[in-house]
């Protein structure tokens, strides 16, 4: 039986074309480290690593490549990112439905004197801005927003909170995890001040690779988290302060940044737009067919405006976590049940503590996938296939 993939909100799957050739040719014809070796290999894997940042540059608008910075995971970029930047007194503001990527460093540093102020999303997990401008205090530092929710797949209007952002000089740090390669983002025209990214996910590329895009101007803001050796002014203890040496100690996930080289020529050869309106259609035929099986599986919108093409349902009479192990049993479709580490969307959505069970469609899904995946959920709805 053919795999049906549709848990591409958790990981791509397949990778982009060449992903894995890349990553088997520096593994197998280039093999040495960067900064640490004055030898051609190591220039040409220098290359490679610049053009990523540059391709990071040109996929989100930004025109700084030094200050692209790789980490493993998006959360690791969270990590960094936030533990570096806030300190006791600040405040800052979130919506509800942020992923635990944002809230587990934020509620261990509430600790040490930050406060947050989370912003509720209504059912649909939408956020009314006018909520975001009057949570704003005087000691507010950051506003850190998903773009896309990984729970139901609304969009969080990130082009206002930016521009809110801009106007009353507070620090504005995406999470672009469900976003980044299916939907344009701009550091520049959204006010981005630090974008945070995960290659594996709509990156197409592979795990184990993540990143941050920042400003300037807050470099000196953020201590790194991590130091150590850099291949670069080894005569000095102290962590070098230059971009992007100062937050990218230790050795860097080189196969997986090859790899992700190549997912993102192939996201700027075929077209964010062209990617993200298939993704839209796969997503219409999908929600259209539930509601004419029964609408109220349904979580969150129901139509296909600013979303992505991650949809929850719940069964309600059944249990989504039986529901999600019989797909993959019986039918060879691989979703995600639960809550999803984001357990306040899920009180948003108002489906916490059971969660839901997630689809969610990627790149290479197709309509027959899509027919195929209803099909079987008519068969265990109307107990064709026992639970
Ligand atoms: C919105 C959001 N933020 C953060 C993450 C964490 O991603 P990663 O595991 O790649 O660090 C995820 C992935 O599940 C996510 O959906």
């Amino acid at each position: 039986m053919r795999k049906i993939y549709c848990d591409n909100g958790a990981t791509s799957y397949p990778k982009a074309p060449q992903v894995g050739e890349s990553m088997i040719n520096y593994i197998n014809n280039i093999g040495c480290n960067v900064n640490r070796g004055a030898y051609s290999s190591s220039y040409e894997a220098e290359n490679v690593i610049y053009e990523t940042r540059e391709l990071l540059c040109e996929l989100f608008n930004f025109d700084k490549p030094e200050n692209v910075i790789f980490t493993s995971n998006i959360t690791t970029s969270l990590n960094i990112v936030l533990k570096g930047l806030l300190s006791e007194g600040d405040h800052v503001i979130v919506s509800s439905m942020e992923h635990n990527a944002v809230m587990r460093p934020l509620n261990s540093l509430s600790k040490k004197g930050i406060t947050i102020t989370k912003v509720p999303c209504n059912s649909l997990g939408e956020i009314d801005i006018k909520n975001i401008e009057s949570s704003i205090k005087e000691n507010t530092k950051a506003v850190i927003m998903t773009h896309g929710s990984n729970v139901c797949g609304t969009l969080l209007p990130i082009n206002e909170i930016g521009q809110i952002c801009k106007n009353n000089n507070i620090i504005f740090i995406v999470d672009s995890a469900q976003t980044a390669g299916v939907i344009d983002i701009s550091m520049k025209k959204n006010n981005i001040d630090i974008l945070c990214f995960t290659g594996h996910k709509g990156l197409l590329g592979p795990q184990g690779i993540g990143g941050f895009l920042i400003r300037d101007y807050i470099v000196p803001l953020v201590d790194p988290l991590i130091e150590g050796g850099t291949g670069s002014l080894s005569e000095q203890e102290v962590q070098p302060t230059y971009m992007p040496d100062k937050y990218e100690s230790g050795t860097a996930n080189l196969p997986a940044i090859y790899g992700l080289n190549s997912s993102l020529k192939y996201l700027i050869e075929v077209g964010i737009e062209n990617i993200y309106s298939k993704e839209m259609e796969l997503t219409k035929k999908f929600i259209d067919g539930i509601l004419s099986i029964d609408e109220s599986l349904l979580v969150g919108k129901k139509d296909v405006e600013n979303r992505t093409g991650v949809v929850s349902l719940d069964f309600k009479n059944l249990d989504n976590g039986l529901v999600c192990h019989q797909l993959d049993k019986t039918y060879n479709i691989q979703t995600r049940s639960g809550l999803h580490c984001a357990p306040s969307a899920h009180k948003s959505l108002g489906t916490f503590p059971d969660g839901t069970v997630r689809f969610s469609f990627g790149h290479f899904n197709s309509e027959e996938d899509v027919d195929y995946v209803l099909n079987s959920l008519v068969d265990i709805i109307s107990s064709k296939s026992s639970i």
